[in-house]
């Protein structure tokens, strides 16, 4: 049955916060993705995101190594704004390309084993257990075997995220719609008859800290934290393009989250592939 259309979404896409190029949230995610790709991967990877968003990070991941990538969402204007990227700053480099497509996750318009990876990030929080596992499902079902799924979302264990939710939701309406950070993915994966390749972790502990002003700006009267936002955004995601400082920052981060909670829990998966068989796969 088809579900009823979400607005939450497509304001969220609408809001001039969310349309910068590039955040450093987003290179949190995109080193976490490079750190846990197996290099027996097929090039080009054929990769889906279920839930893209901007869909920058796999644009980002597409200009790093080749990359069929198709980006799917179920948001129109985010649909549309991303159809406009592609169509004025295709992907540049050789042997990667890209397109979207407007779709469901519990119903992607995608072929069975299609793909080397298939990921989000900030998707499955917004749903209840069993609609986490039916999207855990369909992202495995496009997989080829051998292909991995990753998943990140808000992580359960990060008590400064959920404090400043808790302190933003008193005065106005959360924007991204009902959002439960999780715990583990480990009991639904089991419940698939899958097993993660290696264990869970978090990452993020920093982004909290820039991340807060965006949030911030959302109160009455503090639409002016937004410049914050936009300047230590602009600083960190400007230091993590320099590979020394990234891997430096990428490390404090994950030592950080390790010992008080990171922002995003990863869960990974290898299609065909059990636990037993892969080496504990620890972020770099
Ligand atoms: C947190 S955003 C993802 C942001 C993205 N990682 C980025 O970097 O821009 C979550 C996205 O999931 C999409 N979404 C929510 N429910 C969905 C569904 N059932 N099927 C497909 N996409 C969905 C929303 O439209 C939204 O763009």
């Amino acid at each position: 049955m088809k579900r009823p259309e979400d607005p939450t979404w497509d304001a969220v896409w609408r809001d001039p916060l969310n349309q910068e190029d590039w955040s450093y949230l987003s290179s949190v995610i995109l080193s976490t993705l490079l750190s846990l790709l197996p290099a027996g991967l097929p090039r080009p990877l054929a990769a889906t995101e279920m839930g893209c968003g901007s869909g920058r990070i796999t644009l980002a991941l597409a200009e790093r190594m080749p990359v069929t990538a198709v980006l799917l969402d179920e948001s129109r204007v985010a649909v549309r704004r991303l159809a406009e990227r592609l169509g004025s700053r295709p992907v540049a480099r050789p042997g990667s390309l890209a397109c979207v497509v407007r779709g469901d996750v519990f119903r992607p318009p995608l072929a069975a084993g299609a793909f080397d990876l298939a990921w989000n990030a900030g998707l499955l929080e917004h749903f209840g257990p069993t609609r986490q596992e039916e999207a855990l499902a369909q992202m495995h079902r496009v997989l080829a075997p051998g292909g991995l799924l990753v998943t990140l979302n808000p992580y359960a264990g990060c008590l400064l995220h959920t404090l400043g939710k808790a302190f933003v939701e008193r005065f106005v309406t959360y924007p991204y719609g009902e959002e439960t950070p999780l715990r583990t993915l480990a009991p639904a994966a089991a419940r698939l008859g899958l097993s993660l390749s290696g264990a869970e972790f978090s990452v993020g502990f920093l982004v909290l800290f820039v991340g807060m002003w965006k949030r911030l700006a959302l109160l009455p009267g503090l639409r002016w934290a937004g410049a914050i936002y936009r300047l230590l955004n602009g600083l960190f995601a400007a230091v993590c393009r320099r590979p020394g400082p990234e891997r430096l920052i990428r490390r404090l981060d994950l030592v950080l989250s390790r010992l008080f909670g990171g922002y995003l829990l990863v869960t990974s998966i290898r299609k065909g592939v059990s636990h037993a068989d892969t080496a504990h796969k620890s972020p770099r």
